[in-house]
C-alpha cells in the first residue's frame, strides 16, 4: 500500500429538508454576497430556487442570480460568471444544481480569484493559488463534485473539455437532501449511478497500493450502487434507495476508495471527455459506452483486480481461468448498464464518429493526458485509438 493524503474539507448536511439552512451555512463560512448559480431551468421548475431565495431574503442575505449551466459546462458563462461577480462585489459562491452548475461555479471562483484567463488552469498552463468560497445543493447524485477537487469545462472553441483538480476548489459545505433528486429523468438517475460506480472503478482498476480496507470500501459502495439503480428504476420516488445512490456519489470522488493505491487510472473518464466535448454526450451514458471496450483492452495487464471485481462486485461464479473469470465480470458489468438503459457501445450512445473524428478524439485525449496515461494499463494515442474503434 502507498502512503496517502486525504482532504475532505467539506460540511456535509445530509437528509429531508436540509436546503433550509442554506442561509446559516453561508452565514458561518463568511459569505455576505452570494452568486447563486444553477443549470437550465429544472431548479426553477421545482420550486428549489425560490425556496432558496426566499431562504435568504428572510436572513438579509444579498445575492445575485445566473442560470444556464448546461450539462458539459461552457467556458463562456464562466466568463459571463468572472464580470458579474466583479461588478456585484460577490464573495461567496452558491452552485444549485447537478456537476455543471458546480464546475462552472468552481471555475468562477478560480476566476475571481486569481489574475489572467482563467482557461489557462485547465490548459495546464498555470496553477491557482486562490479560490472563492462556494456551497453546493445537489439535485442530481453523479458527479461527487460536491465533494471533489476536480472541475470540468468545455472551452467551444475547438470543443475541449478538460479538467483541473485542486483542493482550493472543495465545496465548504454540501446540502444533500436525496429528495430534490426524484425529479430526474430516469436517463440521468441511471447516468448518475454509472458515475458513480465509475469514479470508484478508475481508482479500484489500478497496479499499484491497493489496500484491503480501501478494496472493502469500495466494493461495497459498488455493490450498493448497483442494487439501488435497480429499485430506482422500477421505483424512482424510493428515498432510501435515492439517500444510498446519494451519499455513494459522495464518497465515490471525495478520495476514500483512493486511499492508498496510485491515485486511479482515470483513461474512461479522459475517453469519455473527449466525446462530451465533440458530441456533448451526458457524461455518465459516454462511460457506459467505452467502458467494455477499454476493460477488454486492459484487463489482461491488471488480472488480479479483474478477477476480484468480478467475484466481490458482480459475483460472478469463482469457476475457470482467471482470464475467464475477469471477463465473465466484465461483461456481467455491461448486462447491468444495459439493465439499467445505459448504452454499451457508441452506436447505442447515439453518436456515429468517422475514422478521422475517432483519430482526432485520440489525438487531443493523448494531448489531455501529456502523452500516454492509466494505471491499469498505460495507455498512448494508438491505443486510445484502437479503444475508440473497438467501442464502435
Ligand atoms: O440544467 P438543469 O435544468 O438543472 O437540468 C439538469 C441537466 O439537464 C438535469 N437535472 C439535474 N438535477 C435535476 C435535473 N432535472 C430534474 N430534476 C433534478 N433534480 O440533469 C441534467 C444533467 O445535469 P448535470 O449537472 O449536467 O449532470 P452531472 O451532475 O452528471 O454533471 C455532469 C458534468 O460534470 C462533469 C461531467 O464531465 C459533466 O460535464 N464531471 C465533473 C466531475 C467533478 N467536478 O468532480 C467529475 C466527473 O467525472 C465529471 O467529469
Ligand atoms: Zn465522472
Amino acid at each position: 500500500m502507498f502512503d496517502f493524503k486525504y482532504f475532505t474539507p467539506t460540511k456535509v448536511i445530509f437528509g429531508k429538508n436540509t436546503e433550509s439552512m442554506v442561509a446559516e451555512l453561508i452565514k458561518e463560512f463568511g459569505g455576505t454576497k452570494i452568486l447563486i448559480h444553477y443549470g437550465g431551468g429544472s431548479v426553477v421548475r421545482s420550486g428549489l430556487l425560490k425556496r432558496v431565495t426566499d431562504t435568504l431574503e428572510e436572513a438579509g442575505i444579498s445575492y445575485v442570480t445566473l442560470g444556464g449551466a448546461v450539462p458539459n459546462p461552457h467556458l463562456s458563462l464562466v466568463y459571463e460568471g468572472i464580470e458579474l461577480c466583479k461588478k456585484e462585489k460577490v464573495d461567496f459562491l452558491l452552485a444549485v444544481g447537478g456537476g455543471s452548475a458546480i464546475d462552472s461555479a468552481k471555475a468562477i471562483g478560480y476566476g475571481l480569484a486569481n489574475e489572467g484567463d482563467v482557461w489557462d488552469f485547465y490548459d495546464y498552463k498555470r496553477t491557482a493559488t486562490e479560490s472563492i468560497p462556494l456551497g453546493v445543493i445537489l439535485t442530481i447524485a453523479a458527479t461527487g463534485s460536491e465533494m471533489s477537487d476536480s472541475s470540468v469545462i468545455t472551452k467551444e472553441e475547438g470543443l475541449v473539455k478538460r479538467g483541473y483538480n485542486s483542493d482550493l476548489s472543495r465545496p465548504k459545505f454540501a446540502i444533500l437532501n436525496p429528495e430534490l433528486t426524484m425529479t430526474l429523468p430516469d436517463y440521468q438517475t441511471a447516468c448518475g449511478c454509472t458515475d458513480i460506480m465509475m469514479h470508484t472503478m478508475e481508482r479500484y482498476f489500478t497496479n499499484g497500493g491497493n489496500m484491503e480496507i480501501t478494496d472493502s470500501l469500495a466494493e461495497g459502495l459498488l455493490r450498493t450502487v448497483k442494487k439501488n439503480a435497480l429499485i430506482l428504476k422500477d421505483d424512482p420516488k424510493n428515498y432510501d434507495a435515492r439517500a444510498e445512490v446519494m451519499w455513494a456519489g459522495s464518497l465515490s470522488h471525495n478520495g476514500l476508495t483512493g486511499c492508498g493505491n496510485d491515485g486511479g487510472d482515470w483513461m474512461t473518464h479522459k475517453l469519455e471527455h473527449e466525446l462530451g466535448g465533440l458530441y456533448d454526450v451526458a457524461h455518465g451514458a459516454g462511460l457506459a459506452a467505452i467502458w467494455g471496450s477499454w476493460a477488454r483492452y486492459v484487463y489482461k495487464n491488471c488480472l488480479p483486480r479483474f478477477k476480484k471485481f468480478a467475484l466481490n462486485v458482480m459475483e460472478v461464479e469463482d469457476r475457470g481461468t482467471d482470464e475467464e473469470i475477469a471477463l465473465c465480470g466484465i461483461e456481467a458489468m455491461e448486462d447491468f448498464f444495459r439493465s439499467i438503459n445505459m448504452p454499451t457501445n457508441l452506436k447505442e450512445l447515439g453518436v456515429k464518429p468517422t475514422e478521422e473524428e475517432l483519430a482526432l478524439m485520440a489525438k487531443k485525449c493523448a494531448i489531455g493526458v501529456g502523452g500516454a496515461k492509466g494505471s491499469a494499463r498505460v495507455l498512448n494515442e494508438e491505443a486510445m485509438l484502437a479503444i475508440y474503434r473497438a467501442s464502435m
